[in-house]
């Protein structure tokens, strides 16, 4: 597992992207913690690195997807108000099981449906502006992902 600590909302947008430049096509990462933890902000981060900037909260709908550099795929899934046959009903697979990278908030809210290996993040809020940040590489796959995560890298375009 790795900490990270975040003092500010652009750090967690840069912790984001470096998760992003990291991930690999197909890649699954979780997010959980609290309502304001800031899993939509390390979304935004994740998303950049795919050339990708408007990233809104799918709070209606079950997920948005967006299309980013090279044609990639990234699927934003908020599972709050959603129970996995929802997701079931919608043909989940084709989403979690594609090319395209998955992002999944509220992901401690999966349990028959999830998936083997992914990249788990974890969100405390310890103060107004201080976050902890873990991240946990479950597979093979993702612990490579974990291994090679940096804070300080800088944010490139
Ligand atoms: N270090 C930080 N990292 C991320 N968000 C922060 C931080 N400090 C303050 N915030 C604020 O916390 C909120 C996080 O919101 P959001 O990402 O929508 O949470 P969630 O999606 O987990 O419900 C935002 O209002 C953001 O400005
Ligand atoms: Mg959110």
């Amino acid at each position: 597992m790795k900490e990270i600590m975040s003092y500010s909302y652009d750090e967690t947008v840069s912790i984001g992207y470096n998760i992003g430049r990291n991930l690999f096509k197909g890649a699954i990462v979780t997010l959980e913690g609290d309502l304001g933890s800031g899993k939509t902000v390390l979304t935004r981060g994740i998303a950049k690195a795919f050339g990708i900037e408007d990233i809104s909260s799918p709070t209606f709908t079950i997920f948005h997807v967006y299309e980013g550099k090279d044609g990639i795929l990234v699927y934003h899934f908020d599972i709050y108000r959603i129970e996995e046959t929802e997701l079931e009903d919608i043909g989940y697979e084709e989403y979690f099981y594609g090319d395209g990278i998955v992002i999944i908030e509220w992901a401690d809210k999966l349990k028959r449906l999830r998936p083997k290996e992914y990249l788990k993040v974890e969100i405390q809020k310890i103060d107004e502006d201080v976050r902890k940040i873990l991240i946990t590489g479950v597979g093979e796959k993702y612990k490579s992902v974990e291994d090679v995560i940096e804070k300080d890298e800088d944010i490139g375009d």
